[in-house]
C-alpha cells in the first residue's frame, strides 16, 4: 500500500493502482472521456488532467494511468487543473460538437462552446475502440489508418477489416461520439464506422424466429469456446 494526498484527502492505495482509481475509493470526482474500466488506459483525451507534486515539482498529467506512488500529492482542482481540462474538452467538443456525450461532459466541465474552430470529424482518436476489439473480443479487426506523427491528419481515422470483423457491435458500444453506428435491419446488421459501411447476416432463432446476432460472431464464439453445433440455433430468450 502507498499513502498519497488527493487534494486535503489522505488516501491508501494498493500498489498498480491509479490515480483515478484511488480518487474514485474516496469519492473525488475526475472527468473521463477515452477511459473504460474495462479497457487498458492510454491517457490519449487528456480530459481528466490533474497536476501531481512531486520532489518539489508540479506536474500536469493524466489520471487514468498515471500510478500511485507514496508521498504524491495530487490537485484535482488547481487552476492549473481546470484550465488544462477545459482546452482538452473544447479540442474535443470543436471536433465533434453534434456528439451527445461530449456535450453533456462539456457542459458539465461548465462548457457551451469551445471558443475555436476545426475541422469536424467523426473519430477523435480515442482508441477505444481498437482496445476493445483487441483486449475484449479478441478480433484484432480494428487499427488506425494514421499512425506516429501522422496519426490524426488522415481521414478516416480507423479502419475495419471486413475479414476479421465479426459484427458483435463492441466498438460502437465504447465509442464515445457516436462515430460507429449499428442497426439491424430484418435480417441484417449494418454497421457503419468512420472507414465504411458493413453488413451482417443475421442468425434466425429456430424457436422465435427471430434474427438475434451476426451468424459470423456466433461462429467465432463457438469456435473459440469449442461449444457443441447447433449451441446457437435458439436466441437466449427461448433457451430453457
Ligand atoms: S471510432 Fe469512436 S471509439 Fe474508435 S477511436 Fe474513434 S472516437 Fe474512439
Ligand atoms: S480519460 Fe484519461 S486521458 Fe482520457
Amino acid at each position: 500500500m502507498v499513502k498519497l494526498t488527493i487534494d486535503d484527502k489522505v488516501v491508501e492505495a494498493e500498489e498498480g493502482l491509479t490515480i483515478l482509481d484511488a480518487a474514485n475509493k474516496v469519492g473525488v470526482y475526475i472527468p473521463t472521456l477515452c477511459y473504460h474500466e474495462a479497457l487498458s488506459p492510454i491517457g490519449s483525451c487528456r480530459v481528466c488532467s490533474v497536476e501531481v507534486i512531486a520532489d518539489g515539482t508540479s506536474n500536469l498529467t493524466t489520471a487514468c494511468n498515471y500510478p500511485v506512488e507514496e508521498g504524491l500529492k495530487v490537485r484535482t482542482n488547481s487552476e492549473k487543473v481546470v484550465q488544462a481540462r477545459r482546452l482538452a474538452m473544447e479540442l474535443l467538443l470543436a471536433q465533434r460538437p453534434h456528439s451527445g456525450s461530449i456535450g453533456k461532459l462539456a457542459k458539465k466541465l461548465g462548457i457551451e462552446e469551445p471558443s475555436f474552430t476545426l475541422k469536424q470529424r467523426e473519430c477523435i482518436l480515442c482508441e477505444l475502440c481498437v482496445r476493445a476489439c483487441h483486449e475484449i473480443v479478441g478480433a484484432d479487426a480494428i487499427t488506425f489508418i494514421a499512425q506516429g506523427i501522422n496519426r490524426g491528419i488522415d481521414e478516416p481515422s480507423i479502419e475495419v477489416s471486413p475479414i476479421k470483423c465479426i459484427g458483435c457491435d463492441s466498438c460502437a458500444y465504447v465509442c464515445p461520439t457516436e462515430a460507429i453506428t449499428v442497426e439491424d435491419v430484418g435480417d441484417t446488421r449494418i454497421i457503419n464506422t468512420p472507414s465504411g459501411k458493413m453488413e451482417f447476416k443475421l442468425r434466425k432463432c429456430r424457436t422465435c424466429g427471430n434474427y438475434w446476432a451476426p451468424e459470423k460472431q456466433l461462429d467465432y464464439i463457438a469456435k473459440k469456446w469449442h461449444l457443441e453445433p447447433g449451441i446457437f440455433d435458439t436466441c437466449p430468450d427461448c433457451r430453457d
